[in-house]
């Protein structure tokens, strides 16, 4: 199994920011259920508190796996796939990676206009993006609902084409986003 990408599957870096933030996103949408539904403030800062604290991880993993992306190109897609399955393929990976920017960066932008202040993770500090703002608060809030919401959206879809791939077109794509440990590949 190489580290790179190679002309038929994707090597281990990119699989590993691919599954990291699939795992990071599922915390993500379980905490903001579960922050929706806590009782008392404490427990609520909280929750609040690792979500954010998630959040800037994945920001981080998106940034990463993109300089990563722009040196180390994905494998050419299947020969079967047609003209507009790889328009769709393509303009949907881009919206993906769009979203997993614009999903903490909406975050991030909302919790310094409510002004919960700069947000340290460890040694590491983060400082509000804008100062405190109700009407800029109201905004971003809908902001991040939105893009978070559109995510889940455009998650499924990929999803439900990652499946119509496996179990229908049979065409092993799935494969090439799974690690192998056959030497040549
Ligand atoms: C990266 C992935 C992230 C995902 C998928 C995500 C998703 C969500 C969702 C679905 C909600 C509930 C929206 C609603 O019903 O109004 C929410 C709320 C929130 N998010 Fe995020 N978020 C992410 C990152 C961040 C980041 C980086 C920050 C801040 C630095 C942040 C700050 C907040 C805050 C303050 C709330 C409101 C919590 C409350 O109700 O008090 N999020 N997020
Ligand atoms: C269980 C959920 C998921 C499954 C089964 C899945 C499956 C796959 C597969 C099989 C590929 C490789 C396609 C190919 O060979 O060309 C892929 C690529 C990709 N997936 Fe997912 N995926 C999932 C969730 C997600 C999520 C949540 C995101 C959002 C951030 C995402 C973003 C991407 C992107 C951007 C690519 C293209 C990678 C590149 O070319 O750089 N996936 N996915």
């Amino acid at each position: 199994m190489r580290l790179t990408n190679t002309a038929s599957r994707y090597g281990l870096i990119s699989q590993f920011f691919h599954w990291a933030v699939v795992a990071l996103l599922l915390f993500q949408y379980t905490w903001a259920w579960r922050i929706d539904n806590a009782e008392g403030f404490r427990l609520r800062l909280e929750l609040v508190t690792q979500h954010k604290t998630i959040g800037m991880v994945v920001l981080g993993l998106a940034l990463a796996r993109l300089v990563w992306r722009l040196f180390n190109r994905p494998p050419p897609m299947p020969a079967t796939m047609h003209g507009w399955e790889r328009l769709a393929a393509v303009s949907g990976h881009w919206l993906l990676y769009g979203l997993i920017f614009a999903v903490p960066l909406t975050g991030w932008l909302y919790s310094s206009a409510a002004g919960l202040g700069d947000l340290w993770w460890g040694p590491v500090n983060f400082p509000s993006l804008v100062g405190d703002s109700e009407r800029l608060e109201g905004i971003f809030e809908r902001l991040h609902q939105a893009c978070a919401i559109s995510l889940g959206v455009m998650t499924g879809v990929h999803v439900l084409a990652a499946l119509r791939h496996q179990f229908w077109i049979k065409d092993g794509l799935m494969k090439r986003m799974l690690p192998s440990w056959s030497k040549d590949s």
